[in-house]
């Protein structure tokens, strides 16, 4: 069923777990990504980016899909709309019904971030909608890796207050969109962090990080992880093994549904790396 972010990410954080955050592309994804919580026996975030959303020419296709996969699912599922820098998107995925937003205000200087934060935070919580913004840019959507920037835990704290947030994805070592796993992770940035910022903190591009590493991100206080190209990889190269093993084959459901297992099988064992059940 759907279950608030609070219930599902706030509860990781006391408990010094973490919660998988998996990108929704296609639908195959959403129910990889819920079978695999059933098997492990724990929650998940399915999220859909405004990118993922400009694919498919807007968000309500793919967010109203998502979010009857959730419901039917016997795992605890939030519905989060990811890296959202327009605001208009932000008040669609409320109207839809998605539980939890990410209004992504990282390129705007501070005040800017913290002025378009808190009016996000305002409209959401005022129909119980979990938010998530980030300070201190991650980086590496745009091919630009920037693996140097740390977010500031003064600061953090400041912008928390300020805006009301629910939850900070923060800059320690990661970068979006790395297809190894070589990521060097600042720990002590992390505990600093996480000793000081009172919300659940979030692990952009984690795609790029190994699991000894995930595990010990969750250790130190990373609470949400967010994980995309990865499984993007792994759909992509389970694709091209059925497609060279099965070259008469048409059906898609043949060759989706093998990548979609192999979602599936990979996301069970990234839950027990998070430690997430
Ligand atoms: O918001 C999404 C994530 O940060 C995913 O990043 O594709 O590098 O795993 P990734
Ligand atoms: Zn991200």
């Amino acid at each position: 069923p759907l279950v608030t972010a609070s219930q599902l990410i706030d509860r990781a954080r006391a408990e010094r777990r973490g919660v998988g955050a998996f990108n929704v592309i296609q639908v195959e994804h959403a129910e990889a990504f819920v079978a695999a919580a059933a098997r492990a026996g724990t929650g998940v975030v399915l999220q859909i980016s405004q990118n993922a959303a400009k694919y498919h020419g807007g968000l309500e296709p793919i967010a109203l899909a998502t979010l009857a996969i959730a419901r039917a699912s016997s795992a605890p599922v939030v519905v989060h709309l990811d890296h959202a820098e327009d605001r208009a998107l932000v008040s669609e995925a409320i109207e839809l019904g998605m539980g939890s937003v990410m209004y992504d205000g990282s390129a705007l200087d501070y005040e800017a971030n913290v002025e378009a934060t808190a009016d996000v935070v305002r409209e959401a919580h005022a129909r119980g909608v979990f938010v998530e913004a980030e300070l201190g840019k991650v980086g590496g959507k745009d091919g630009v890796h920037a693996p140097g920037v740390r977010t500031d835990p003064t600061e953090a704290v400041a912008f928390v207050a300020a805006t009301g947030v629910d939850a900070l994805a923060v800059a320690v070592g990661s970068s979006h969109a790395m297809t190894d796993r070589t990521a060097s992770l600042d720990f002590e940035r992390i505990a600093e962090l996480r000793a000081v910022v009172p919300v659940p903190l979030v692990l952009h591009g984690s795609s790029g990080v190994a699991d000894a590493d995930l595990t010990r991100a969750v250790e130190e206080g990373m609470t949400k992880i967010n994980i995309s190209t990865h499984l993007n990889n792994t759909l992509t190269r389970a694709l091209r093994t059925y497609l060279e093993q099965n070259p008469t084959v048409v059906d898609p459901r043949k060759y989706l549904g093998a990548g979609r297992d192999a979602m599936r099988d990979e996301v069970v064992r990234l839950l027990g790396v998070l430690n997430a059940a």
